[in-house]
C-alpha cells in the first residue's frame, strides 16, 4: 500500500484591494448578477461573471425551477452561453458570488461538483485555465485552475483505454 497526497494551492485574501483592477472588475459584475439571479427556493443568488480571451464578459446566474432538477447554477449557465456564443474562444477568469437575506455571503462560495466537472471540460477542450475568484464579503479565494478543485479528475483519457 501506498499513500499520495494531492495538493491544491489556494491564494486567501482579506481585503479586495489586494486584487488587480480586472479581478475586482469581474466580482462587481458576478456581484450584480447575483441580484439578478431566479432563486425563489433557495434563496441563495449565485452570481458568474466569466472572462473570455477575446475581452467578453458574460454574465451568469442561478435559474432555478419548481421541478428542483430543472434548475441551473450560474457557472454551468455562463460556460455554456460563453460555448454557444464564441465556440473557438477559451475562458481565462470566472469571479463568482453569492446573495442571501439581502446580502453577500462572507465566505466565499465554490462550484458544486457538477459544475466544476463541466468547467473543467471547457479546460480540457482548449488545454487552457479558468482562473476562478470566489469572492466572499470577508474572504476572497483565488485557484488558478478548475482542475485544482477537482483531483483524479475523469477526463477523455479514460474514453480510450
Ligand atoms: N448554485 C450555483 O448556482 N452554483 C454553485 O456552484 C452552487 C449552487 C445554485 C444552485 C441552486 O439554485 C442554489 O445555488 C442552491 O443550491
Amino acid at each position: 500500500m501506498k499513500i499520495k497526497e494531492i495538493k491544491t494551492v489556494i491564494k486567501e485574501y482579506n481585503d479586495k484591494s489586494e486584487l488587480s483592477a480586472e479581478d475586482i472588475n469581474l466580482i462587481n459584475i458576478a456581484r450584480e448578477a447575483s441580484k439578478k439571479a431566479y432563486a425563489p427556493y433557495s434563496g441563495f443568488k449565485v452570481g458568474a461573471a466569466l472572462l473570455l480571451e477575446n475581452g467578453e464578459i458574460i454574465e451568469a446566474n442561478n435559474q432555478e425551477n419548481v421541478s428542483y432538477p430543472a434548475g441551473l447554477c450560474a457557472e454551468r449557465i455562463a460556460i455554456f452561453y460563453a460555448g454557444a456564443k464564441y465556440p473557438d474562444v477559451p475562458a481565462k477568469a470566472l469571479a463568482l458570488t453569492a446573495f442571501k437575506d439581502h446580502e453577500f455571503i462572507d465566505e466565499p462560495v465554490t462550484p458544486c461538483g457538477s459544475c466544476r466537472q463541466t468547467l473543467f471540460e471547457h479546460e480540457s477542450r482548449f488545454n487552457s485555465s479558468i482562473r476562478l475568484i470566489l469572492a466572499g464579503k470577508k474572504k476572497i479565494r483565488i485557484v488558478d485552475k478548475v482542475g485544482d478543485l477537482l483531483p483524479l479528475e475523469f477526463d477523455k483519457t479514460y474514453l480510450e483505454r
